[in-house]
Formats: structure tokens, C-alpha cells, sequence
């Protein structure tokens, strides 16, 4: 029987959750800041992020919202949960919360002003989970936003894993993989079949550098190769990192740094 996806994120994001906050993937941190600024989080707004992760919109729009807002993260990993909640106590924010909930099933009855998620809405096999929930939470005339990778994102890293895995488990190189609606015309679809009405699709451009190697394998571990990563031997994943090692090679910098596109498109609207 297929494991089901929410079961294999909850499995594969506890796992990575530790190494998640981190500096080779500041980039999420970076996205997280500006998906909140153009949402147009302000003080007092009860702000609710789906799939908040390790809190990288939510900690930002705790610290906008202030005591007089509210924070509601909600994820399915208890290992994310517990960083993003942890950041949080440490900042001092007690008006966020965070619990564990899988988004498809989320009804808070309860309604908030800004509906945020980050880099979540293809982790759905129906891609109207996410605006829809945000529609079923947020207030008429509520703002949302929800991020996804632009095209070309994550180069040279895609293009470099691919042909290695394609070279060493053809087999697994065959499997699909997942990415979020593609152009436009599809984004703004899916907003409105979910009742919501878009404003923006805006780039946000992030050139991400990686200082060295060991910090590219953490990268590829916690992110770029993370789902594939599981299927393999601890032996193949050694053969995997050691041929990576040989075909990034000319992708690095006299200083031997990797500079990843992490371009995002940030969609945002009113419900
Ligand atoms: C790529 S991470 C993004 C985290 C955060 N939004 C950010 O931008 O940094 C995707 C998150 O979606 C969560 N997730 C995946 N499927 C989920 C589900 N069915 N319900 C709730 N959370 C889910 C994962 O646990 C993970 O924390």
C-alpha cells in the first residue's frame, strides 16, 4: 500500500528538522522575511502560517504582529514544529503558537487576517489544499500569500544531481517529481477555484552561496536531494556524495563557493 504523502513529509521533515535551521539553508529565512513584507503583515494582525516549518515567516510576523497580534503556525512535522516554537520562546514571543495538524484536515474555526505559507503548496496531490484552507480561515477582504520555487531554481545544483542520479539508479531517476503549478494563468487558477482573489505573482530573486563543500551536502540532505536521498543504501549515498563532489567541481569559484539561484515567486491576494 502507497505510504500516504502527508504520512512520507511528516516522516522525511522530522528526520531533516534538526539541520533545517541552518545556515546553508538560509535561504528559507530569507524567503520567509520577504513573503510576510509582501503579505503587508502589520502590528496587531492575527496572522496564520500553514506548513510553517522551522518558522521562517512566522517568526518574522510574530515580531510584526506584536502582543497585540496572534501567531498560529500549524504543521504536520513535530520535529519542524518544535524549532520554529523553540525560536520563538527564545525571541519571547508568547502570543505565537504552534501545533500539529495536517493542513487538508485544518479547521480552526477561527478566523485571522493573513493567511501565509512557504514552499508548500506542490507538497499537496491536490493543489487547491492549501488556498482553499487559507479561504476557509481568513477574513472577507483578508490578505494571503504563498510561495513557490521559480523556474530555474536551485541551478546548478538540478541540473548536476539529475545527471549523476540518472548515471548511478536509473530507476530512481524515472520517478516524477513534485513541483507546483506551473506559469501564471495556472497560479491564478488555483486561487480562485479556491475563492480567493490574486494580486500579485512577484520574483524575488536570492543568489544563495555555499562556503563549501560539506555545507552543499547538507543543502543536498535537508533539501535539494532529501526525498531521493531516503531511497538509497547509506553506501549509495556515499557514492552519490563522492560523484557530486567530482561534478560540482566546475560550478565552483576560485574561493571553492557554490552560488545556488534560489529565485521564489511570491503570490499574493485578498480572499
Ligand atoms: C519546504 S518546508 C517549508 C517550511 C516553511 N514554510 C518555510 O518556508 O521555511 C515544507 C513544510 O511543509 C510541511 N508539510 C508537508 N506536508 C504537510 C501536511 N500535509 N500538513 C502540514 N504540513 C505539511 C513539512 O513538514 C515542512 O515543514
Amino acid at each position: 500500500m502507497a505510504i500516504p504523502r502527508s504520512r512520507e513529509a511528516q516522516e522525511q521533515f522530522d528526520r531533516v528538522a534538526p539541520g533545517f535551521f541552518s545556515s546553508p539553508l538560509s535561504y528559507f529565512e530569507t524567503h520567509g522575511a520577504g513573503l510576510v513584507s509582501a503579505a503587508g503583515v502589520k502590528s496587531g494582525d492575527r496572522v496564520l502560517d500553514l506548513a510553517c516549518g522551522a518558522g521562517s515567516a512566522s517568526i518574522p510576523a510574530a515580531s510584526i504582529v506584536g502582543r497585540s497580534g496572534k501567531l498560529v503556525g500549524i504543521d504536520i512535522s513535530r520535529g519542524m514544529l518544535d524549532v520554529a516554537a523553540r525560536r520563538a520562546r527564545t525571541e519571547g514571543f508568547h502570543w505565537a503558537e504552534f501545533h500539529q495538524r495536517p493542513v487538508e484536515e485544518l479547521d480552526l474555526e477561527e478566523r485571522f487576517d493573513v493567511a501565509l505559507c512557504g514552499f508548500a503548496v506542490h507538497h499537496f496531490d491536490d493543489q487547491t489544499t492549501v488556498p482553499r484552507v487559507m479561504a476557509r480561515h481568513l477574513e472577507p477582504g483578508g490578505r494571503w500569500a504563498f510561495s513557490l520555487w521559480a523556474e530555474g531554481s536551485s541551478e546548478p545544483h538540478r541540473t548536476v544531481f539529475n545527471r549523476l542520479i540518472r548515471e548511478l539508479r536509473p530507476d530512481l531517476a524515472a520517478a516524477p517529481g513534485r513541483s507546483g503549478p506551473q506559469g501564471r494563468a495556472a497560479i491564478e487558477r488555483l486561487a480562485h477555484e479556491s475563492g480567493l482573489s490574486t494580486r500579485a505573482i512577484e520574483l524575488a530573486e536570492v543568489d544563495h552561496v555555499l562556503d563549501n563543500f560539506d555545507d552543499y551536502w547538507h543543502y543536498v540532505k535537508t533539501s535539494g536531494g532529501r526525498s531521493l536521498l531516503t531511497r538509497v543504501s547509506e553506501d549509495e549515498a556515499q557514492r552519490i556524495r563522492d560523484g557530486l563532489q567530482a561534478a560540482i567541481a566546475p560550478h565552483l569559484d576560485s574561493q571553492g563557493r557554490l552560488t545556488l539561484c534560489m529565485d521564489a515567486l511570491y503570490v499574493t491576494g485578498l480572499r
